[in-house]
């Protein structure tokens, strides 16, 4: 059933696992999450950055499909559409009344006061609609549709603690060394800011750029108070791989169901075993 964030997150960082935001792209990949979430009895969080949204025609057209599918495919799990990266409060807005029930609202590249003050006017129209909001301060690296950046800035703690005051926020995603889309070398993740910032602000942290992350690292960052990580790359790679191979194997090849069906289960295969690994497994 559709819901938001709030409940989903503060059980996961009470319970020490994490739940999977795996983004969605159009039919197939909101298929392909649902079903593996269902098939894990897992909360699921299909993220939908505004690049994603306007490649499927819009954010009514996201919620209609998630909507259909939810009922069609008999998915009892709780699962919320979250807007990822929203840019300005009018995005968070516009996805709030097509019926997401989840967004972020991403000034973090803006000066502190603010990200307090959108994200602010942010919180005040998504909570009085049941909406759960995420925030982020710190630079994520990398980049993800329209969100670019050219270096990797960690949240700063004090900060961390006085947006959470002054927002009410549900969760924080503060940047503590993740990238997004394939990291180059090992990650370098805050561990410490993170267990300083989750002590402080007793509040689930978001971990963006979960591609490329060893699991290891993911465990660590579960145990300081990480309750939502975020996956996008890793399952393009895993759909594009095996639709690439099958392309390249067979030029005879015309019907898009014979690459976007194979497609598909390679993306719940990933969300399958990242669901393992986040141990959100049974948790539904
Ligand atoms: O907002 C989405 C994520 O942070 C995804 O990052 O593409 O590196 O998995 P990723
Ligand atoms: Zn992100």
């Amino acid at each position: 059933a559709l819901e938001s964030m709030k409940d989903m997150l503060n059980k996961a960082l009470q319970g020490g696992y994490a739940v999977g935001q795996f983004n969605i792209n159009n039919l197939e990949w909101t298929q392909a999450i649902l079903d593996a979430a269902q098939t894990e009895q897992s909360p699921v969080i299909l993220g939908v950055s505004e690049g994603a949204a306007r490649y499927m025609g819009g954010f009514k057209v996201v919620t209609n499909i998630v909507s259909a599918l939810i009922e069609e495919m008999k998915i009892t799990v709780p699962v919320a559409i979250h807007l990822d990266h929203g840019s300005s409060f009018e995005k968070c807005k516009a996805a709030i009344d097509a019926g997401f029930t989840s967004v972020m609202i991403d000034a973090s590249h803006d000066p502190f006061e603010e990200n307090v003050r959108i994200t602010s006017e942010v919180v005040a129209y998504a909570h009085e609609r049941g909406v759960s909001v995420e925030a982020e301060l710190g630079t994520v690296g990398g980049q993800e549709d329209d969100v670019v950046a050219e270096g990797v800035i960690y949240a700063d703690p004090k900060e961390c603690q006085e947006l959470v005051q002054r927002t009410g926020i549900d969760c924080l995603a503060p940047a503590l060394g993740s990238v997004h889309g394939p990291y180059k070398g090992e990650p370098k993740l805050g561990f410490k800011e993170m267990e300083e910032i989750c002590q402080t602000i007793k509040l689930p942290l978001v971990l963006h750029g979960g591609t490329g992350i060893p699991t290891e690292h993911i465990k660590r960052a579960v145990s300081l108070g990480t309750a939502k990580i975020n996956v996008n790359t890793e399952n393009q790679i895993a759909f594009t791989k095996v639709a690439r191979e099958i392309l390249t194997k067979d030029s005879d090849v015309y019907d898009p169901r014979k690459f976007l069906a194979p497609g598909r289960e390679a993306i719940k295969q990933t969300v399958m075993g990242k669901i393992r690994e986040f141990g959100s497994s049974n948790k539904a």
